[in-house]
């Protein structure tokens, strides 16, 4: 067996594979985000630790299996969070998460300091959400916090440490922080100089399946696990999602609708060109890369609108009868900016809308107009795949959004490609138990592994008269943008 830990924003879930990739159990514990003033989003890193520890516990109680028939385990992490570990090993303060916005300041110092250096070096823009901002954040704010701060770290990279008390960061996170020479896979001197830090700021970088160390005595014994039990570097939380559904190959892409949506697309080689429009992150799989755009309200505008307006209990009730709406919602359209967007737009104060609302229309017209724009806004970055010359015409669906058939049709017929919906998908964590698996020599390659886990269960088409309409209303939705900017 293998263990996959998806170490997420509201929860961490462990998941138990055998060598078949079949799913022999999994646990999850919640611990609670902190937001002490609007905008900012916090946790305590030793949450995390508890949590992963007493969910392996349950995961290995539950299936009732012995624990030295796990080889490996390896993690799936929320990207970008910042932790800061004085000399003695131990968090300065609590962890600032990737959904945390308050380092605009600090984005455009970034941008003033490094010019086109920024985009040539870290392949990415400088946005709240990176890690780097958030150094600089602490820097200014609590110099003296930050004059206790010897090493930084990732969020499943503490969790990792203080599992193994080994230091490490591999490079799919290591993508997120804005201090990598992504295409180099090297902490930038250019960029750390800039900004008067030490590499020994930096923890070491590894490969995602790279084994970084053992289960310390103690932890194993609290996680109901053996000592030699092998631990893997892991990776980021969309790197994971991407192996998790076999994006390891060119001409792969993956739609995955969670609280927010990603669009992500393998890169080869040295990648297209976006000029920064998209996230360009290394992959989990050896000197790969994948591209990313980013829709920040995408269940969550589904929620919201549950919650808010619908009255009911669940998302099964609430889609009840969209299949009875024709494409377009009998005209009535939606923008997700609920908080604002990141692909393609990168405004963090723009606000969402429902335009066309006619007398006769009811909850399932607004119901899947929401959806609608979801996967709109998910489309921008399908079409900007697409400007830099990329084919896009085979999506994996994963997530929220791979749970009901009328959305996956529509995912097919907006972004105008085959949409693929998984057997039994689980998301990172199944990602995060391939890393351990292909590190414990189970397989090859990442590839084979993906071979023998990730099983392919139905496709969607795109259907012509669907696609025609959607592109009538993509057009009009993609001038909602610069209509509403100036509302707030
Ligand atoms: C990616 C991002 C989010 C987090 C969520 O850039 O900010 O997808 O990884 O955990």
């Amino acid at each position: 067996y293998v263990i996959g830990i998806d170490l997420g924003t509201s929860a961490v879930k462990a998941l138990l594979l055998d060598r078949s990739g079949a799913v022999a159990g999994e646990a999850t514990r919640e611990y609670p985000l902190f937001h002490e003033h609007s905008g900012w989003s916090e946790q305590r890193p030793d949450d995390w630790v508890e949590g992963t520890l007493g969910a392996i516990a349950e995961l290995i109680r539950s299936s009732a299996i012995a624990p030295e028939t796990i080889e490996g385990i390896s993690f799936s992490g929320q990207m970008h969070g910042l932790v800061l570990l004085d000399g003695e090993g131990n968090p300065v303060r609590n962890a600032i998460l990737w959904n945390d916005t308050r380092t605009t300041a600090e984005c455009r110092e970034i941008e003033q300091t490094l010019g086109a250096g920024l985009l040539a070096i870290t392949r990415n823009p400088a946005l709240e959400g990176f890690t780097l901002p958030k150094i600089l954040w602490v820097r200014k704010h609590e110099p003296e916090r930050f004059a206790q701060a010897e090493l930084f770290l990732l969020p499943k990279d503490y969790v990792r440490y203080r599992l193994t008390g080994a230091l490490h960061m591999d490079y799919s996170d290591a993508a997120g922080t804005l201090l990598l020479d992504v295409a180099g896979k090297k902490w930038s001197p250019d960029v750390l100089a800039s900004f008067g830090l030490d590499e020994s700021f930096c923890p070491p970088l590894v490969e995602s399946h790279a084994q970084v160390g053992t289960l310390l005595p103690q932890q194993a014994e609290r996680a109901g696990l053996g000592a030699g039990t092998k631990v893997f570097a892991g990776g980021a939380d969309n790197a994971c999602g991407a192996i998790g559904s076999g994006i390891l190959q060119e001409g792969l892409t993956m739609c995955s609708i969670g609280t927010s949506g990603v669009i992500l697309s393998y890169e080869g080689g040295s990648g297209h060109d976006y000029a920064g429009k998209v996230h360009f992150f290394n992959h989990g799989k050896q000197d790969a890369f994948y591209a990313m755009g980013v829709t920040l309200a995408a269940g969550y505008s589904l929620s919201w609108f549950k919650n808010t307006f619908a009255k009911v209990e669940s998302f099964d009730e609430l889609l009840a009868g969209i299949e009875l709406v024709a494409p377009g919602a009998n005209g009535l359209l939606f923008t997700p900016y609920l908080v604002g967007e990141r692909t393609p737009h990168a405004d963090s104060v723009i606000r969402g809308s429902f335009i066309g609302i006619d007398g006769s229309h009811e909850r399932k017209h607004f119901a899947r107009a929401v959806m609608e724009g979801i996967t709109f806004s998910l489309n921008e970055s399908v079409v900007l795949f697409r400007q830099a010359g990329k084919t896009v015409d085979t999506i994996i669906s994963i997530g929220g959004g791979a749970q009901n058939p009328v959305w996956l049709q529509m995912q097919a017929d907006i972004f105008n490609a085959d949409v693929v919906a998984l057997e039994n998908e689980q998301g990172p964590g199944l990602g995060a138990a391939m890393l351990a698996a292909y590190g414990s020599g189970w397989f090859e390659s990442l590839d084979a592994c993906a071979e023998r886990f990730v099983k392919r269960a139905s496709v969607y088409k795109p259907q012509q008269a669907a696609v025609d309409a959607y592109a009538g209303l993509f057009h009009i939705y993609q001038q909602v943008y610069a209509r509403t900017r100036d509302l707030n």
